[in-house]
């Protein structure tokens, strides 16, 4: 990416939310030290899973053979949810790393879904992050956006926040994308089920890179994505009387800081917007030739 296409301007404003945004999360989820089999299980191809000797950084791998993926044993219904990821690095067309929320451990057709997905390129062009929102199995809310970094080089953190009011997707604590419940309200907004948290690696040749035209050069496998630092702050579904109930006040995301973005994150966001959204559906009214009716709601209410 060139890094000349960011005024330092907007690279001192961004630094300022990021301190402030850290202070806006004071109430910082716990991290688990505990080992990947606490929370977690593996939802396909054990042997391509493995982990650092002290259990703490995950890696997922895929061959021409498979992928692999994990998710959470829990199910959670609002709250704030974080991972650290590195991503294949190198020549990774075709390779798509999906971090997800989901209803569901398939693709059934009452999903609720909120997605990060990370679509890999030809080395040295930029990584693009898609986000996406289904509900009840209807999805096409897709956004891309390039990141101000390499995602390949380091570690960095995706969060989820999501709440009755708005769900709003996080890199390394920086706004990238609000989908918002507000006003009014979104039919369109995935708030009744609770979710799992996923994560898989796995081969999207037939579409993530140009279209399908770059191809996954397998001589390059295995390719690896590592994880690190999972963290939920958020409500524990418990069968069969749940007490994740929105109108319960005690927890810090339902209420009213947490419904709409901090002055500092606006501030963010608006960056985010004015240089790094490649594709927003709200946007494309050659596929939407009446917009869904959640593009009128503001990000900014
Ligand atoms: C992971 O599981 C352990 C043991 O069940 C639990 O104490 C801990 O809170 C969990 N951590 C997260 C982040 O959910
Ligand atoms: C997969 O890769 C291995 C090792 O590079 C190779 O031996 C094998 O033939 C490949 N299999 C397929 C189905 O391409
Ligand atoms: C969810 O979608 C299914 C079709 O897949 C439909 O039968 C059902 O009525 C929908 N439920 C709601 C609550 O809209
Ligand atoms: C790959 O990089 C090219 C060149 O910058 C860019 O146009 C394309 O959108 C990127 N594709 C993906 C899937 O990241």
């Amino acid at each position: 990416m060139d890094s000349g296409a960011y005024s330092s301007v907007s690279i001192i404003i961004f630094l300022a939310a990021i301190i402030a945004s850290a202070y806006y999360h004071s109430a910082e989820a716990a991290m688990s030290k505990g080992s990947f089999e606490d929370n977690f299980s593996i939802m396909w191809s054990q042997d391509h899973f493995t982990t650092s000797e002290d259990g703490q950084i995950w890696y997922l791998s895929l061959d021409n053979d498979t992928g692999c993926g994990f998710q959470t044993k829990q199910r959670y219904r609002f709250g704030w949810f974080s991972m650290k990821l590195k991503l294949v690095g190198g020549d990774s067309a075709g390779v798509v790393t999906a971090y997800y929320m989901c209803t569901e451990n398939g693709a059934g057709p009452e999903r609720d879904e909120l997605d990060f997905e990370f679509l890999g390129n030809r080395t040295g062009q930029p990584y693009l992050i898609q986000t996406n929102v289904y509900k009840n199995g209807t999805g096409g809310r897709e956004m891309r956006h390039m990141l101000w970094f390499d995602p390949t080089e380091d570690y960095h953190t995706y969060s989820i926040l999501w709440n009755n009011h708005q769900i709003v997707f996080f890199v390394d604590r920086v706004p990238i994308r609000v989908f918002k419940n507000n006003e009014k309200p979104n039919n369109f907004f995935p708030n009744e089920k609770p979710m799992y948290l996923f994560s898989s690696v796995w081969n999207a040749d037939d579409w993530a890179t140009r279209g399908g035209l770059e191809k996954t050069n397998w001589k390059l496998a295995p390719f690896v994505s590592s994880y690190k630092d999972f963290s939920v702050d958020a409500c524990q579904w418990k069968d069969p009387y749940p007490t994740c109930v929105s109108t319960t006040t005690k927890s810090w995301w339902d209420q009213y800081d947490a419904w709409h973005l901090s002055g500092d994150q606006k501030m963010d966001y608006a960056w985010v917007q004015r240089n790094l959204v490649i594709y927003d559906y709200c946007k494309d009214s050659e596929r939407y030739p009446i917009l869904p009716e959640e593009c009128s709601l503001s990000p900014w209410e």
